[in-house]
């Protein structure tokens, strides 16, 4: 058993991936979880457990092999939860269950920023609600990150948004808060290496903010091409065919939510990556091609 050992589960999503990748930098020794047997972990540095983090025998198989006693824990409404905000309070559930009985020391879940805030039409933040309630009664020493919107989602093909050169889409042209996924990797080294400092507590993270138009200009500053900003589809049909989203935007975009801002993030990880940073970062169009160079 070695203290620096994290588990990450569900280590191979947009999330997972970049949290591993800020682990690792930070000299963690980290395993993550996937269905996969073909996975890209370890040419990440990163041992790969086979198993399903949604069951409760992988979970207690993948603490017994790695002997970890700190763990990560994000839970996907949208594919793995089906999006059922109940099934997604199960898994969390199953994952918080596993590690008590793992004897975990600290753990850390990914949750939303403001959860509590959005309306009873946003389905997708209920679970993270009654997770956080149940983490907390559970006894298992624990910390939560809050995430704002991903820049990942800038570039998220599998939700019908490729980035591609001299375009920036999103469902809201107006003020956003945003974060890189990595920087939820990088607020967790800090939090599992001040364990005392942590526990108990929770932390929005919030990286940078502006409305697409700035989105635009800092693609176009990177990738030295002109950038239009684009709504990804009319109000009207987000309302119509994304009704959970829709709720999430109101609460943005009327309510000028989540409230943390990046001056407060920043005082924990001091380089958070703002819109340019991220875009330097990601480098690479939705067809593989470099954005810089
Ligand atoms: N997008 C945002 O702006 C935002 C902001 C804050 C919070 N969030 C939260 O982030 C979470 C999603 O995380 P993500 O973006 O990292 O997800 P993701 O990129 O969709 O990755 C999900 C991972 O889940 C695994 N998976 C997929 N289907 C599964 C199934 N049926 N059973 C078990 N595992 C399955 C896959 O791993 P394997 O195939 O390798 O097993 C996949 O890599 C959501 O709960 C969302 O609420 C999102």
């Amino acid at each position: 058993m070695s203290a620096d050992k994290v588990l990450i589960l569900n280590a191979t999503g947009k999330v997972g991936r970049n949290v591993c990748r800020a682990l690792v930098e930070a000299g963690f020794e980290v395993s993550g979880t996937t269905r996969s047997a073909n996975n890209r972990l370890a040419g990440q540095g990163v041992q790969p457990v086979v198993g399903n983090y949604t069951v409760r025998a992988d979970l207690d198989r993948a603490f017994q092999e790695t002997g970890a006693k700190k763990v990560f824990v994000i839970t996907d409404y949208f594919r793995a939860a089906k999006s059922n905000a109940a099934l997604e309070f199960r898994q969390g559930q199953n994952a918080i269950d596993a590690a008590r009985a793992a004897g975990v020391d600290h753990l850390i879940f990914m949750s939303v920023a403001d959860a509590e805030c959005f309306d009873k039409q946003t389905n997708h933040m209920q679970a993270k609600v009654e997770l956080e309630r149940y983490l907390r009664q559970s006894g298992v020493p624990c910390s939560i990150l809050r995430p704002c919107a991903f820049f990942e989602n800038l570039d998220d093909a599998a939700n019908w948004n490729p980035l591609k050169k001299g375009v920036v889409k999103f469902l809201s042209v107006q003020e956003c808060k945003y974060c890189a996924t990595y920087d939820i990797g990088r607020a967790a080294a800090v939090q599992f290496r001040d364990r005392a400092e942590w526990l108990g507590k929770s932390l929005d993270v919030i990286g940078w903010q502006g409305d697409l138009n700035q989105v635009a200009a800092a693609l176009s500053k990177v990738s030295g091409i002109p950038v239009k900003a684009k709504l990804a589809m009319p109000i009207f049909l987000r309302r119509l065919f994304l009704n959970d989203l829709h709720h999430m935007f109101l609460y943005y975009e009327e309510q000028k939510g989540p409230r943390g801002t990046p001056a407060a993030f920043k005082k924990v990880v001091p380089d958070a990556l703002s819109a340019e940073d991220w875009f330097r970062f990601h480098n690479r169009y939705a067809d593989g091609s470099p954005i810089v160079g």
